[in-house]
C-alpha cells in the first residue's frame, strides 16, 4: 500500500477569497483511484496570505494555485 500524498489547502480568509474552495472542489472531483491516494487537509493559515491560495503538498509550499496547476502538481506525486 502506497503512502498517501498529503495535500494541505489553506482555507483562511485570504486564500478563501482568492479561490481556495475551487482547489478543494477540484480534488474532490478526482476519480476515486486518484482521490484515494490523497490525504486532504484544510488548514487555517500558512504565512503566505498575500500569495494565496496556498497549498502544501508533502511539505512543499506552493502559492498562487489554480485548480489546473494543483491537479498537474498532484499528478507528479500519485501513480
Ligand atoms: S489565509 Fe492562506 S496563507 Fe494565510
Amino acid at each position: 500500500m502506497m503512502k498517501p500524498v498529503l495535500v494541505e489547502i489553506c482555507m483562511g480568509t485570504s486564500c478563501y477569497l482568492l479561490g481556495a474552495q475551487a482547489l478543494l472542489d477540484a480534488i474532490e472531483r478526482l476519480p476515486a483511484e486518484k482521490r484515494n491516494q490523497i490525504n486532504l487537509c484544510e488548514v487555517a493559515c500558512f504565512p503566505e496570505c498575500r500569495k494565496g491560495p496556498s497549498v502544501r503538498i508533502n511539505g512543499t509550499m506552493l502559492s498562487g494555485m489554480t485548480p489546473s496547476h494543483l491537479l498537474a502538481k498532484i499528478e507528479e506525486y500519485i501513480h
